[in-house]
C-alpha cells in the first residue's frame, strides 16, 4: 500500500481525535470538564478501547450545515475492557456542535446499544450535550426516540449506566432516566426538562440551572440520580466500582471476588448496638459495614430518602443488594420516597441475579395527609410488589422494630423471604406497644382509678408478651433468633444455602407494577 494512503488514514484519525479543535477543548477545560476522549480513556483499561464509527458524518444541509464539519458527529462510541470485562460506551463530545444530537450522532449510539445488547455486556453512556441538534429538526427527535426505545428493550437484560458530565436538557433526560443508574458530577452537570428561561416565562419562577437540575438537586430532592461525585475522575472510579457488583447480563451472576475477610468472623459489637431504649436511634450503616466483606459498603442514593438505605456489599466475595431502614431518619419509617427508592433497588437486584438482604427496623408507614395525598398507598405498593415479584435469594434480618404493614413491606416470609432471621431485640407485632395498649386495653385504662399507672403496667405486659421475635418464631414466620455477633456467619450460611434457588412464576406478558 502506498505510504500516502496510510498517511491519509492517520491524518483523518488525528483530525477526528481533535473533535471541535483546540479552542473549544480549551473552553471545555475552563468549565472544569474533561474531553469525551479523556473520559473514555479514564473508563477503559489502558489501550483496550476500540472506537467504532469515527468517520461517521451528518448529512444535514439546513442552516448552512452542509459547510459545517462535525468530527465524529459529536460522540465517541466503542467498546473495550473495564477491569478485564467487556463494556460498551459512548461519550458525547461537547466541543463538536455542543455535543448536540442529530440523526447520525444518534445512529452511532444506537449501533453501540445494539451491540451491547447482542453481546450481553454493560453499556455506559457519558452525556454532555446541548440536546437535540436544532438544525436537524425532527431527525434529531427521531434519533432520541431510537435511543429511548433501545434503553427500554435493554432494560433488565444488560446493566445500563449513565454519567451526566455537562448539560442534559429537554427530552434528552429520558435516556438516563430509563437506565439503571445515573451518576452526576457536582457543579458541572445539570438535568432538566425545561430550563430556567422557559420556567421564568411560563411560571415566573427564577432559578439557576444548578439549583434547578444540578447534581445536589437530583441526588437529594428528586431522586433522579444515584450518585454524586466531586469530579469526573472520581465519578468514573465510582462507575467502575458499581460495575464490579453487577453481572454482564441477566443470564449471568456478578463476578465473585477473592475474600480476605474471615467468613466466620464474629462481631461482638453488634451484641451492643441496639439501644436499651426502643425510641433511641442508632446508625444502621454501622451494622451493614460490620457484616460486609472488608467492611466495604457501596451506597446508592445516599442523600435521597435517607430513612431507607440501599447499596451493595459482598459476603464471601458475592455481590449482595442491601435494603435497610435507617432509624436515624424519620425513625426509619417508610414513606413515598423510601418506597420508590427501595422498590426500584429490589427490582434492579432481581433483574441482575443479585441476592437481596433486607435489614429491618421499621416502626411503620409515615402518617400524615402529605403522605396520603401523595399516594403512599400506590408508592408503598411498589415495594411490596417488587419484593413479591423478585425471585433472587431473599434474606430478611429483623434487628428491632417490624410493625404492621411495614413489617410485610420489608420482605417478610410470606413475600418470599427464603431465610428470615431475627435478633433477640426484634419486636414483631401489628403495632407498637403504646398504640396497641391504647386500643386493646382502652376499657381497662378508662375504668381504672389510676389510669396512668395501669397504662404503664399494660404496656409493659404487651412488650414482654408481644414485642419480641418469639411469637413470630413460634409460628415459623422467623426461621431462627440469632445472636447479633454471629450475623455475618449466619448470612453467609443463608447465601450458600440459597445459591441454587430456582423459582418459576406463571408466564405472562409482564406484571402491572403500580406506578
Ligand atoms: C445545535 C448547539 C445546540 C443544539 C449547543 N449548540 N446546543 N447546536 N443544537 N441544541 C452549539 C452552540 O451553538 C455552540 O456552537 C456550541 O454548541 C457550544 O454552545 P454554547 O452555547 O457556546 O455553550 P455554553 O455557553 O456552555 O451553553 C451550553 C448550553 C447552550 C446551555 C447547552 O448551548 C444551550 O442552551 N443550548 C441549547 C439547549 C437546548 O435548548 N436544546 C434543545 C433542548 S430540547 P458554536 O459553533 O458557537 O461553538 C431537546 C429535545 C429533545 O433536546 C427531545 C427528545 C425527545
Amino acid at each position: 500500500m502506498s505510504s500516502s494512503k496510510l498517511e491519509q488514514l492517520r491524518q483523518l484519525k488525528e483530525d477526528v481525535k481533535l473533535g471541535g479543535g483546540e479552542k473549544r477543548i480549551e473552553s471545555q477545560r475552563k468549565k472544569g470538564k474533561k474531553t469525551a476522549r479523556e473520559r473514555i480513556n479514564l473508563l477503559f483499561d489502558e489501550g483496550s478501547f476500540v472506537e467504532v464509527g469515527a468517520f461517521v458524518k451528518h448529512r444535514c444541509k439546513n442552516f448552512g450545515m452542509d459547510k459545517t464539519k462535525a468530527q465524529g458527529e459529536g460522540v465517541v462510541t466503542g467498546y473495550g475492557q473495564v477491569d478485564g470485562r467487556l463494556i460498551y460506551a459512548y461519550a458525547q463530545d461537547f466541543t463538536v456542535l455542543g455535543g448536540s444530537l442529530g440523526e447520525m450522532h444518534a445512529k452511532k449510539i444506537c449501533k453501540i446499544q445494539d451491540l451491547a445488547l447482542k453481546m450481553g455486556a454493560p453499556m455506559v453512556g457519558i452525556n454532555d450535550s446541548g440536546g437535540a441538534r436544532i438544525q436537524e429538526g425532527v431527525d434529531a427527535l427521531s434519533g432520541y426516540a431510537n435511543i429511548f426505545f433501545r434503553n427500554t428493550i435493554s432494560s433488565g437484560v444488560i446493566p445500563q449506566i449513565t454519567a451526566i458530565m455537562g448539560p442534559c436538557a429537554g427530552g434528552a433526560v429520558y435516556s438516563p432516566a430509563i437506565t439503571d443508574f445515573v451518576f452526576m458530577v457536582d457543579k458541572t452537570s445539570q438535568m432538566f426538562i425545561t430550563g430556567p428561561q422557559v420556567i421564568k416565562t411560563v411560571t415566573g419562577e427564577e432559578v439557576t440551572s444548578e439549583v434547578l437540575g444540578g447534581a445536589k438537586t437530583h441526588n437529594t430532592i428528586s431522586g433522579v440520580a444515584h450518585l454524586v461525585s466531586d469530579g469526573e475522575a472520581e465519578c468514573i472510579e465510582d462507575i467502575k466500582k458499581l460495575l464490579s457488583f453487577l453481572p454482564s447480563n441477566n443470564m449471568e451472576t456478578a463476578p465473585i471476588y477473592e475474600v480476605q475477610d474471615e467468613l466466620n468472623r464474629l462481631i461482638p459489637e453488634l451484641d451492643e448496638i441496639i439501644p436499651e431504649n426502643p425510641n433511641k436511634p442508632y446508625n444502621m450503616k454501622n451494622i451493614i459495614k460490620a457484616i460486609a466483606d472488608e467492611n466495604d459498603f457501596f451506597e446508592t442514593q445516599a442523600d435521597y430518602a435517607k430513612n431507607i438505605i440501599t447499596g451493595f456489599i459482598r459476603l464471601n466475595g458475592q455481590s449482595v443488594g442491601v435494603i435497610a431502614n435507617q432509624p436515624k431518619v424519620l425513625a426509619g419509617c417508610l414513606d413515598i420516597n423510601a418506597s420508590d427508592k427501595a422498590g426500584r433497588f429490589v427490582r434492579t437486584c432481581d433483574c441482575f441475579n443479585i441476592p437481596v438482604l433486607s435489614i429491618v427496623d421499621v416502626p411503620g408507614f409515615l402518617p400524615g395527609t402529605a403522605q396520603e395525598y401523595g399516594g403512599i398507598i400506590r408508592h408503598g405498593a411498589k415495594l411490596l410488589y417488587a419484593y413479591s415479584e423478585a425471585t433472587v435469594p431473599k434474606i430478611t434480618l429483623i434487628v428491632r422494630k417490624a410493625y404492621g404493614g411495614a413489617y410485610i413491606a420489608m420482605c417478610c416470609k410470606e413475600l418470599g423471604a427464603d431465610v428470615s432471621l431475627a435478633w433477640p431485640s426484634a419486636e414483631i407485632a401489628v403495632m407498637g406497644p403504646d398504640g396497641a395498649a391504647n386500643i386493646i386495653f382502652r376499657k381497662e385504662i378508662a375504668d381504672s382509678d389510676d389510669p396512668q399507672m395501669i397504662r404503664v403496667e399494660l404496656v409493659d405486659n404487651y412488650k414482654r408478651e408481644f414485642a419480641t421475635p418469639y411469637k413470630a418464631a413460634e409460628r415459623g414466620y422467623i426461621d431462627d433468633v440469632i445472636e447479633p455477633s454471629s450475623t455475618r456467619k449466619r448470612l453467609i450460611d443463608a447465601l450458600n444455602m440459597t445459591a441454587s434457588k430456582r423459582e418459576v412464576r406463571p408466564s405472562k406478558k409482564h406484571g402491572n407494577l403500580p406506578v
